[in-house]
Order: structure tokens, then C-alpha cells, then sequence
């Protein structure tokens, strides 16, 4: 059955899938390839993995570690080993390191050892390169897919927080990731705009870092800026203003030094970063067609991705935008959803990928 937009209807997307005789020798599998996290969904069983992804290299460039145990390592290495995020400004910086990644994640859920991956649903930053979908997709062909689908990041968002892409009306996704931040536009199972501003969650730890330099004197690693960002950051003043005792080297005699930094400093440190993400949003809506507004305006502005749960970034948003903004159930993992729900009904979401 399918609507007069050659959309096969809902109903006939909930029909279970046809069991083979030999299923069990077969895992169909979706990827979130997240900047900063992967996550993996497996048909029937939801989502499988969830880790940072990060991979250690030894000397020889062999991977000693992926995910986890890798993240621990970072910043933490010595020569024989380093730690590599090969996707770290949404693009991909390390083809090779990315595709030593996947296998490494897909090696982590293989429960059963002799089957193979037939169907593979992976998802992408909107704004990568073809040579870049090229190469994912042949590194998922060499981590043994039979069947490669490609999803763009905002449309699989979309699908994950329960939106219906096939209807036409206009909805406005924000995902902010590591690396980068998707501001979309979906309507009829299409992206009818897309901005990817490579910038997001790595760039707010960095101002963190610079700040505490510049003002304070003190250097802190990247862990500790992140452990300062999501526990009292905020992209708006909050009703109750947070503080923290933090751990750095002190710039001025090189020892190490406790400070007590507050919510006021953390805001002031990412103040520009967040403006510039608040600014493409409003950006992205002069774009809008403005029929499409006119949903936008109804429906707001739905945010996900992990950045989603800096503090008061929604307020900010809504004060700038004049516009309802929502954040997604459990942001960090709205795209992996959509994309297992992709994986589960590639029949009904056969417009939205690219085979
Ligand atoms: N509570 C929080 N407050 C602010 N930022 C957060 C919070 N939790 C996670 N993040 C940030 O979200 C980003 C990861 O989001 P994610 O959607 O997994 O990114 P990606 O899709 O690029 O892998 C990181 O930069 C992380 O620091
Ligand atoms: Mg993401």
C-alpha cells in the first residue's frame, strides 16, 4: 500500500518483518557515527553499544583499544601509544583510523561469531563530502555489509524523536554533536534545507580550556573541560548559579592547583560559540520557505544531539527565536533510534535513504 507520493502508508510498515530459515546466521545492524559517540542498534534487540569514538593506536598503528577503554587512554598516553578521534570536525580526518573504528565496534557486538552483517543502515554528518559517503560506505562493505544504506544525521533525528518525514509539513531539527551542529529542515521525506556549522560539544570544552588559561592562569585538560561544561554550563543565566571545585596546572609556577570556578565563568567562556550556533538558527529560518515557517511556528524547534543538554541553550534559543523549542527524550540517542527504525522498516524509509 502506498499514498499517492509512492510512500508506502504506516500500516503496512508495522507488518513484521519476514523471518528467513536462516536469520540466525545473519545480524542487520544501525550506526550512529557520531563525532564524538557511536552508537549501534541491532534488528530486534535495540541499541547494543553506545561508546565515545575514540581509538588507541600503538607505534605500529594497530588499534591496542576502541571506545572505552581508548577514552580512558586519552590524554593519559605515552610514546608507544596515541589516541585518535578520527571523526573529531565532522569530517572524516582519518579514513583508515575510521574504518579500523567501525570494525573495532562492530567486532565489540558480534555475539554470535559466524554471522554476517547483511543489512547495514549508517548514519552521517549532513555535511560530509560524497568522497567522504564513498569511504564510509566501503568501510562498511569491508567490515562485511552486504547491504549498505546511508542516512543524513537531521532525517535520521527525525525519525528517532517520532516525527512522521513522510508527511508534508515542515519540521525544524537542531542536532548538536561533537564536532558539529545540523540545523535541518524536513518535509515529504526530503532535507529541503540543511546547514552543518562545524561546530558543537568540542568547541565549547576548547573555550573552556582557552578561558581558564587566559583568566585564571590554569591549564586543564579536555576531560575536565567537559566534566565543567555538562555540570555547570549553561547558555543562559540560571535561577540558581552553579559552582565547582576543578583540578589544573598552574601556569605561573607549574604546580598543580585546585579552583573554584562558577556557572558565571563557564557561560562567559562559551558565550561566543553559542551565539554563533544561535545565530545559524536564525539564519536557517530566513531560509525557510515560508510555508514551512508557518509549521515551524506551530511546531518549533526540536533539539538533539548531546549539546542539547547544555543548560538553558533551549531558553536561549526560544528568547532569541520567539519560537517553541522542544529537546528531544534522550537526546544522545534520538539519531541512533531513527536509525534502527530505519533498519527495521527499509521498506516504509526507502525514500529518506541513499542505497
Ligand atoms: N549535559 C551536557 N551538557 C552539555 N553538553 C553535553 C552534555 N552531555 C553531553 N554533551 C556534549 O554532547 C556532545 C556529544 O553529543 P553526541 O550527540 O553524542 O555527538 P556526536 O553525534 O557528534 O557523536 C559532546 O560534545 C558532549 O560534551
Ligand atoms: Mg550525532
Amino acid at each position: 500500500m502506498s499514498d499517492r507520493f509512492g510512500i508506502p502508508s504506516p500500516k503496512s510498515a508495522k507488518k513484521p518483518p519476514k523471518k528467513g530459515l536462516f536469520d540466525f546466521l545473519y545480524t542487520d545492524i544501525a550506526i550512529d557515527l557520531g563525532t564524538a559517540n557511536t552508537l549501534i542498534y541491532s534488528r530486534g534487540e535495540g541499541i547494543v553499544l553506545n561508546e565515545p569514538s575514540i581509538v588507541a593506536l600503538n607505534q605500529q598503528d594497530t588499534p591496542v583499544a576502541t571506545g572505552h577503554e581508548a577514552r580512558l587512554m586519552h590524554e593519559k598516553t605515552h610514546r608507544k601509544i596515541r589516541t585518535v578521534r578520527p571523526l573529531r570536525d565532522g569530517v572524516i580526518a582519518d579514513f583508515e583510523v575510521a574504518e579500523q573504528m567501525i570494525r573495532g565496534m562492530i567486532k565489540k557486538v558480534k555475539m554470535k561469531w559466524y554471522a554476517q552483517t547483511r543489512q547495514m543502515v549508517i548514519c552521517v554528518p549532513s555535511g560530509i563530502t560524497e568522497v567522504e559517503r564513498r569511504a564510509v560506505r566501503d568501510s562498511a562493505e569491508h567490515a562485511g555489509a552486504k547491504e549498505v544504506h546511508l542516512v543524513d544525521e537531521p532525517m535520521a533525528a527525525a525519525i528517532g524523536i517520532g516525527l512522521d518525514v513522510h508527511e508534508p509539513v515542515g519540521n525544524m531539527i537542531v542536532d548538536i554533536g561533537g564536532g558539529t551542529t545540523e540545523i535541518a529542515v524536513i518535509a515529504l521525506s526530503g532535507i529541503v534545507y540543511a546547514q552543518s556549522v562545524r561546530l558543537g560539544g568540542d568547541e565549547l570544552n576548547d573555550d573552556i580550556i582557552n578561558y581558564f588559561r587566559r583568566n585564571h592562569n590554569l591549564l586543564i585538560g579536555e576531560r575536565t573541560a567537559e566534566k565543567i561544561k555538562c555540570e555547570i554550563g549553561s547558555a543562559a543565566p540560571l535561577d540558581e548559579e552553579l559552582e565547582m571545585i576543578t583540578k589544573g596546572r598552574d601556569l605561573v609556577n607549574g604546580v598543580p592547583r585546585t579552583r573554584h570556578i562558577t556557572s558565571k565563568d563557564a557561560r562567559e567562556a562559551m558565550a561566543e560559540s553559542v551565539n554563533t550556533i544561535v545565530e545559524s538558527i536564525t539564519k536557517s529560518l530566513e531560509q525557510t520557505p515560508p510555508e514551512l515557517s508557518a509549521d515551524i511556528l506551530d511546531r518549533g524547534i526540536m533539539l538533539t544531539g548531546g549539546g542539547a543538554l547544555l543548560k538553558n541553550l533551549d531558553k536561549l534559543i526560544m528568547e532569541t527565536t520567539d519560537l517553541p523549542v522542544h529537546i528531544a527524550e534522550d537526546p544522545l540517542t534520538a539519531v541512533v533510534r531513527g536509525t534502527g527504525a530505519i533498519l527495521e522498516n527499509l521498506e516504509y524509509y526507502r525514500p529518506v535513504i541513499d542505497s
